[in-house]
């Protein structure tokens, strides 16, 4: 159970089975959860303290319904639209404020990556979000909110 600004949540880092996006996502659900929110530097760093090096966890973001709109699956908000001024990249970063593996992510390789993981970033040296293919295996990270009243 983690803390964090004026919330707490449960963190569940699930690595034993490693599964799709959208068989992740029905994991967390499950659990009366959902694939883990990582909107702010502050929750991104409470992140790389519990995952350390570890790398390629699913998060609770896609942009499976339509291409360059990205919505979190905990609330259904849109993180961000990829706009014609800028750059998908230029968007992302100021939209995301620095929490994409900055220059390279999101680019929807080969036109096949709508959802988003964790990954080490080379450019950040600690991980970043990065869009890749949603039927490839991988970890992930389950998270249920608790607000304060
Ligand atoms: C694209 O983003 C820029 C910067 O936020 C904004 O000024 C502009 O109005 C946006 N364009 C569209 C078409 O949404
Ligand atoms: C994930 O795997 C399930 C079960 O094999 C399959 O039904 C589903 O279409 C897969 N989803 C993706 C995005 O590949």
């Amino acid at each position: 159970m983690y803390r964090y600004g004026s919330e707490i949540a449960c963190i569940a880092v699930i690595k034993s089975s490693k599964v799709n996006f959208t068989l992740a996502s029905s994991h967390c659900e499950q659990m009366g959860a959902n694939l883990v929110s990582v909107k702010t530097l502050d929750k991104l760093q409470m992140l790389i303290e519990i995952l350390g090096d570890s790398t390629n966890f699913w998060v609770g973001l896609d942009d499976m319904v339509e291409e360059g709109t990205y919505v979190w699956r905990e609330d259904g908000q849109v993180a961000f639209k990829i706009n014609a001024t800028y750059s998908s990249r230029q968007m992302a970063e100021v939209a995301m404020n620095g929490l994409w593996d900055h220059p390279r992510e999101p680019n929807n390789y080969a036109d096949n990556e709508d959802c988003i993981q964790l990954k080490q970033s080379t450019t950040h040296g600690e991980l970043r979000l990065n869009d890749y293919k949603c039927f490839t295996r991988s970890k992930f990270i389950c998270e249920e909110r608790i607000r304060f009243v």
